[in-house]
């Protein structure tokens, strides 16, 4: 098999064209059926590797190795141990942290200025998680029995958890699933996304490099339908943390009632980014179109509804336009592209879709618009960042997620006025407020249902504030003090002192 033998960049050792294979009980092992998938760079459509296929029997295998590992020797892992732990395995990151930057643009097409930024939320999460092993605590508590009765609770680990993550950030959503996982003495069955297996499979052998013992972290790649819900409906999982669209949350949800286990999701969004005229423009313009074009929209939080105040609709959303037509489009491996291609050709149709639902329901693009075709952009799955004036609340652009860089802009008057509008969603993920006026700021973050307000800024975020869903944008934090408690069970204590 010929792989990436085109490439104009070095491919990262880890595609030596053998067969990517599954994460089991600590060791690597083809799928039981044989079978594999593909995975591809959705920039070119070069092959990147062929991956071990996952079903019911290897979620089954993963699940009893994490089941004796949980109760084998790492349940007697001090948090000081599992520290040490986490410290070695971002040290590794750190070490190999440009082979994951590529393959997470080789993978699923972001930018390698992107990807190669998140060096400092990789290792700053790794480490934050590091601090919280050693951070757990229960509480003594005062109760109202006679008699000398003395109560406290223990925080214990929730038991195996069942990750399934999306591809829109392959490196970071695996360590927002290893990490609180390792931190608390949980065991983990992760499923990655079918389109970006890659980066998962080499943390996972940075993981065995770390010294995590066999079974407390494994990995299956598979399908949705096949692996996901095999991991979602098993009987012996404690917990499953899920990322991704509302849609599959809900299946994770009816899956859960197998055997009642706990579930944390976090969801898709239609976030408000809301421009008051009294903004400093200058940093609103990129700002708000960062808010959206970042990682070509595929972003759960990205600010999509942009309100902008009517005196200034006409001034700023040319600006964003014409921002938008600045951004360079194109293979993420070139260190000047700024916007990647979509992750697959689902994807891409999804957003063409919404981009002739747009300009039927009466929108007008003021940039992009089209998908690119011309040249190398037609092996790829390219949509150029894309601007939608002339939108109303109730056209079906301005109220369903698209996962693409598609903004859409609408004008409005008023404060309370666009208190009600920005919250007219379903969901509840993330919001922007650009405004001078800190009254303004304070009134909206308390005012707007989302689990994220950024004023002034967007999309910012750091491993010890919390980060999820109001609506359905889903429950459960990720990061913070919140996100531990998440894989942590509480159990109370009572002795009879007398
Ligand atoms: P998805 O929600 O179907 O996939 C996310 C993960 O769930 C993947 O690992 C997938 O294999 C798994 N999965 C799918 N069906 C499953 C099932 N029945 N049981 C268990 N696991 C299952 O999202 P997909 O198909 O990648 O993208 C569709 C749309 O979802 C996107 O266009 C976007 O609107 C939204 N989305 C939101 C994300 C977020 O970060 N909030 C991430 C990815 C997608
Ligand atoms: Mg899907």
């Amino acid at each position: 098999m010929a792989v990436m033998e085109k490439s104009p960049v070095a491919r990262p050792a880890y595609l030596d064209g053998k067969t990517k294979l599954m994460l089991i009980d600590g060791r690597w092992v083809p799928a039981a059926s044989g079978k594999t998938f593909e995975s591809r760079n959705p920039a070119t459509g070069e092959l990147l590797a062929t991956v071990a296929e996952g079903d019911r029997e290897d979620i089954n295998r993963a699940v009893e190795a994490a089941r004796k590992a949980f109760t084998g020797p790492w349940s007697k892992w001090t948090p000081a141990e599992r520290q040490v732990l986490l410290l070695r395995l971002a040290d590794l990151v750190e070490k190999n942290i440009e082979e994951l930057a590529l393959l997470d643009t080789l993978d699923m097409g972001a930018p390698i200025s992107r990807t190669r930024n998140n060096r400092q939320r990789a290792l700053g999460m790794l480490r934050y998680y590091a601090g919280q092993a050693t951070a757990i605590h229960g509480e003594t508590i005062e109760n109202s029995l006679p008699g000398e009765i003395f109560s406290y609770t223990l925080k214990e680990p929730v038991g195996v958890v069942g990750a399934i993550i999306p591809w829109n950030g392959p490196l970071t959503a695996t360590i927002w699933k290893i990490g609180p996982a390792l931190a608390t003495g949980c065991t983990v069955v992760l499923k990655p996304a079918e389109e970006a297996p890659l980066t998962p499979l080499r943390l996972g052998e940075l993981c065995l490099e770390a010294g995590v013992p066999p079974g407390v972290v494994n990995i299956v790649p598979g399908y949705g339908e096949t692996a996901g819900a095999a991991l979602a409906n098993h009987m012996d999982v404690d917990k499953v943390a899920f990322t991704g669209s509302h849609l599959t949350g809900q299946k994770i949800i009816h899956s859960s009632a197998s055997n009642l286990k706990r579930v944390s999701l976090e969801l898709g969004g239609k976030s408000p980014d809301i421009v008051f005229a009294d903004a400093d423009l200058g940093s609103a313009v990129p700002g708000a179109s960062m808010a959206v074009f970042a990682n070509s929209g595929q972003i759960c939080s990205a600010g999509t509804r942009l309100f902008v105040e009517k005196k200034v609709y006409e001034e700023f959303t040319a600006k964003v336009a014409a921002f938008a037509k600045t951004l360079k489009v194109g293979n993420g491996i070139d260190p000047q592209t700024q916007v990647g291609p979509l992750v697959s050709s689902e994807q891409l149709d999804r957003v063409t879709t919404y981009l002739g639902i747009g300009r039927q329901e009466g929108a007008t693009s003021l940039s992009g618009g089209q998908q690119l075709t011309d040249g190398d952009y037609g092996k790829g799955y390219f949509v150029p960042p894309t601007v939608f004036t002339n939108v109303r609340d109730d056209m079906r652009i301005a109220q369903e997620e698209i996962f693409g860089p598609v903004i859409s802009a609408i004008p409005f008057t008023d404060i309370e006025e666009v208190i009600q509008r920005g919250n007219n969603t379903t969901f509840g993920l993330g919001s922007g407020v650009w405004t001078r006026d800190v009254s303004k700021a304070h009134k909206l973050a308390k005012s707007l249902r989302a689990g994220s307000v950024w004023i002034n800024c967007y999309q910012a975020m750091d491993p010890a504030v919390p980060f999820g869903g109001y609506k359905m944008s889903g429950y459960g934090r990720e990061s913070g003090k919140q996100h531990v408690e998440e894989y942590l069970n509480v159990k109370a204590v009572w002795i009879k002192t007398a």
